[in-house]
């Protein structure tokens, strides 16, 4: 048996031992991490916080413990990882030249929600990059997640430590509940600021492409580039010959792939506001409710204001109370609609729901522009199994 093999088997024999360490991130006690990092230098796998979601750490430099992440995980090993490091200084280990744009980035925005993709150095391994010539490379900003990586002294390859298509998770519990029994550690660093994965920019040819929309919009990263963006998506922007060379070949193999699915069937209404009885949001409220489903529904306080005069909702967390039939469970994400606290509750609204049992999610849509496009990217992957229907079995 190969070694990534090894592991799924001790997996599924329940032979793993997971570990819960609780670290305070305002007040980091090394001796806390330094077993933990102690632990990811020797091939270990340990989940940690970052601003952005928790990730699933490994060695990034050991070959076999990387694999094991893919197990752990169940994710395509053509989906390559994101490496981490503490310091601006370990980029060059990585990659082979850091072009004065990557520079300037990584200036204005790191320690923070970006990773860049460069060309790299051979010393990467090929399990890490899915084979491809180029590296993504994160700084992160979250105190524990860079002690951790400090600590431990080596690259930290880490992808969201969630199970493969389910929604990244932003609470400790939200990776206990996926990877228990999979990994050795688990280390609870309180809630994710952002609550959306990094964005992701490709330096690796002449012209930057954005693979992944984040937190750092694709605006601020033009004002600090001094140019325009390509968008992988949308195809849409400055030059064409370079969009048709994308479309041949995919550049960030992860975007194929079904993501941040929740387990009940994802709607988003598009003209959320005002929540009047014509919207969409009410619209599609009053048609699952004839077809007799149990809702949940993820929105701001304004909109749960308006279509409370028709319904009555539990409201998520649940405080105890008994669920009364018929009735609408709600995840309020703020006082109005506003991208990054709807970015930052997403994710958790999404278990949250699911725990409640709904069938069917209904989501507030925003209008696109440059700081929603984040969080639409996430709801429209989310939405884009078409083969689950209202009620229906999911395949
Ligand atoms: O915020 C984040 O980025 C989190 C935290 C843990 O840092 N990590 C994360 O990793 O979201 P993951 O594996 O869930 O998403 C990484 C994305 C995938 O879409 C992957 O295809 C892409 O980055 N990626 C990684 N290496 C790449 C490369 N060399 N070229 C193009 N895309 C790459
Ligand atoms: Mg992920």
């Amino acid at each position: 048996m190969i070694d990534h093999e090894k592991y799924a088997a001790a997996i599924a024999h329940k032979e793993l031992e997971t570990r819960l360490i609780r670290v305070d991130a305002d007040n980091i006690a090394q001796k806390d991490l330094q077993l933990t990092a102690e632990a990811l230098r020797a091939g270990e796998l340990v989940a940690f916080p970052t601003e952005t979601v928790y990730g699933l750490g490994a060695n990034a430099l050991d070959a076999a413990a990387v694999s094991h992440v893919f197990a752990a995980k169940g994710r395509p090993a053509d989906n390559p990882l994101i490496v981490h490091i503490s310091s601006i200084d370990d980029l060059e280990q990585l990659v082979t030249g850091i072009p004065r744009l990557g520079q300037n980035l990584f200036a204005a925005f790191a320690p923070g929600p970006l990773t860049l993709v460069f060309r790299r150095k051979p010393a990467v391994p090929d399990i890490v990059t899915a084979g491809l010539d180029t590296v993504a490379v994160r700084i992160p900003a979250h105190p524990v997640a860079r002690e951790l990586i400090r600590l431990a002294k080596v690259p930290v390859a880490a992808p969201s430590a969630n199970r493969s298509g389910r929604p990244s998770p932003t609470r400790a519990w939200h990776v206990r509940q996926d990877l228990w029994g999979r990994v050795s550690y688990i280390i609870d660093g309180g809630m994710c600021t952002y609550g959306l994965e990094s964005t992701v920019l490709d330096l690796s040819s002449a012209t930057p492409v954005l693979l992944r929309p984040g937190t750092i919009t694709a605006r601020q990263l033009s004002e600090v580039a001094g140019r325009g963006i390509i968008n992988a998506d949308s195809g849409t922007e400055p030059k064409r010959d370079a969009v048709q060379d994308i479309e041949l070949q995919p550049r960030s193999p992860g975007v194929k792939y079904r993501h941040y699915a929740p387990k009940a069937k994802l709607l988003i209404a598009a003209d959320a506001r005002p929540a009047s009885k014509h919207s969409q949001f009410a619209q599609y409220l009053a048609q699952m409710k004839t077809e007799n489903l149990k809702i949940g529904i993820f929105c701001s306080q304004e909109i749960l204001q308006a279509l409370g005069e028709k319904y009555y909702f539990i409201r998520l967390p649940a405080v105890g109370g008994n669920s009364v039939k018929g009735s609408i469970y709600a995840f309020v994400y703020g006082e109005k609609s506003d991208p990054d606290a709807a970015g930052a509750a997403l994710f958790d609204a999404m278990r949250q729901l699911d725990k409640a049992g709904v069938d069917v999610i209904i989501a507030e849509g925003m209008p696109e522009g440059d700081n929603t496009a984040a969080y639409m990217n996430r709801l429209d992957k989310a939405a884009a199994n078409e083969q689950k229907h209202p009620g229906g079995q999911r395949p």
